[in-house]
């Protein structure tokens, strides 16, 4: 503010004195007429020709006043500065004798034509423009001992590589590269002015997703196969305020983690309200991803923001995948209860085969005694009782031999019926009790652990997440001068 002001009062009071002159030569016109100045400056100038030329380079002084930065693009990697860029030069050439109270003479741009001005040009350009309304924003003053001021605001879009690896925590120091086209070091130096307003900026400067913390000026000189170049940077330090991804994705997807957390709350039963619940949650994590890499280019490194929206979508891929996991170990052990209520009926079919064979084979024995007592009293005359049979334990033996292979498992047969044997292989694997677990675990066990075991871990990985980054993304360049102390 305060430079433009100071332009502004200067080219007041230039015009002021170019009255008084003015005033002056109409009443004592003899001692000073500008156009003859002017004109007197032409003779045997050749502006094809620096100054000082076979002797020591032209230095050239340097400021820029920023006006405005109107964008810095991820996407085409360049930012867009708007700024009065002013040279300083002497040219001994266009030295005049005048009246003691004129220093300077500010003159149209068209004089321009008329004197030799440096090749500048911007390095690392894409596109610039001149102001023209109303007139060329552009102004031209000599100064008495040949001192030439030239200003011309001017609008740059100029290339600014930025790594994005921390975005959007990420800062970038963007450079406007000052060079003269054709004269080499030899020719031409540039210079930044010295002191501190070298560089300046409008407090007004205002942009909607960073902060200009501050600058740094370079001066160097660059080696092409056509010579040696003086070149001069303003690198500015742009941090990215992350507000906005702040709200608009790092608080909506860890809002939409935490509803699918809802599911383990869930009854296991309710499939439509689970299932719904996790696709939708992954699918609105994918549009988040999607939508926030639209508006960035095309890079194959890996982000911070991507590592942020890259876990909440597994946190919300394995909020689903647990509910497949709770569905599949239900049905698992559904399938087996079934399977065992089969078993336990085939056994119990089983069983009563086997008791109404061992009935047949008790009604069997009881005719075959009598078959046998007969045919047993025809040949020994009845003179023995029946008590000489076999006894009943051989028999009951003989019984359970018929029945042995019965799936391994141990049919005892006893003269009062048939039952299983509670120590049978089998049965002692599957006790009812056991039934509703597998793998040591139960459906709703996972449910359980999950309601602990997500949060957990969610909320350590925001901390390690925040820490680490912002942590790391911290490095300022060093030797910036700041514009704005905040
Ligand atoms: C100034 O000098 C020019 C010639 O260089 C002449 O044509 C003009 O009339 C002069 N003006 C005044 C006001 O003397
Ligand atoms: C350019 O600079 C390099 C070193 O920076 C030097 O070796 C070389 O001689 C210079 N060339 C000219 C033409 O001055």
């Amino acid at each position: 503010m305060t430079l433009i002001k100071s332009r502004k009062y200067c080219v007041s009071l230039c015009l002021v004195l170019f009255f008084i002159c003015h005033c002056d030569s109409s009443t004592n016109r003899n001692t000073f007429n500008i156009s003859e100045i002017l004109d007197s400056l032409q003779k045997g100038y050749d502006k094809r020709v620096r100054p000082l030329y076979g002797g020591p380079s032209v230095v050239i002084e340097v400021t820029l006043y920023i006006v405005g930065i109107s964008a810095v693009s991820e996407v085409n990697m360049d930012f867009t500065i708007d700024f009065y860029f002013r040279q300083y030069w002497r040219d001994m050439r266009l030295k005049f004798d005048a009246d003691p109270s004129v220093n300077m003479i500010s003159v149209s741009t068209e004089y321009l034509r008329h004197i030799w001005v440096p090749d500048t040009f911007f390095a690392n350009e894409k596109t610039s423009y001149f102001h023209l309304a109303t007139t060329s924003n552009e102004f031209l003053r000599i100064g008495k001992n040949g001192g030439i001021q030239r200003s011309i605001r001017l609008t740059v879009t100029a290339s600014c590589p930025m790594n994005l690896q921390y975005f959007p925590m990420d800062r970038h120091l963007c450079a406007l590269e000052i060079e003269s086209f054709g004269f080499t070091t030899a020719d031409i130096r540039y210079k930044w002015v010295d002191g501190p307003t070298a560089v300046g900026m409008d407090g007004n400067v205002i942009l909607p997703q960073f902060q200009v913390v501050g600058y740094r000026k370079t001066s160097r000189e660059v080696t092409l196969t056509t010579g040696n170049y003086s070149r001069l940077g303003c690198e500015i330090q742009f941090v990215r305020s992350m507000g906005y991804y702040l709200i608009q994705i790092y608080v909506p997807s860890s809002l939409i983690v935490i509803i699918s957390w809802v599911s383990f709350w869930l009854n296991r039963g309710a499939t439509p309200a689970r299932v719904s619940l996790g696709v939708t949650t992954v699918l609105t994590m994918t549009t988040l991803m999607s939508s926030t890499n639209a508006a960035l280019p095309k890079i194959s490194y890996v982000k911070s923001i991507d590592v942020y929206l890259g876990t909440c979508f597994v946190m919300v891929f394995a909020s689903l995948l647990e509910y497949a996991a709770v569905g599949y170990l239900a049905k698992r052990i559904q399938m087996r209860r079934s399977r065992f209520m089969a078993m336990q009926k085939a056994f119990e079919q089983r069983r009563r085969e086997a008791a109404e064979v061992a009935d047949r084979a008790k009604q069997t024995f009881a005719i075959d005694l009598v078959n046998y007592l007969a045919i047993w009293g025809i040949f020994t005359n009845a003179s023995k009782p029946f008590f000489a049979l076999p006894p009943i334990q051989e028999l009951k033996y003989n019984l359970l031999d018929c029945r042995r292979p019965f799936r391994g498992a141990q049919v005892q047969e006893s003269m009062n019926g048939t039952r299983f044997d509670e120590d049978s292989p089998i049965l002692m694997q599957i006790r009812p009790k056991d039934l509703n677990k597998m793998y040591g675990i139960t459906p709703s066990d996972i449910d359980k652990y999950s309601r602990i075991i997500f949060p957990v871990c969610f909320i350590c990985f925001n901390l390690m997440y925040w820490i680490i980054y912002l942590h790391i993304s911290d490095v300022m360049a060093d030797d910036l001068v700041l514009l704005d102390p905040i």
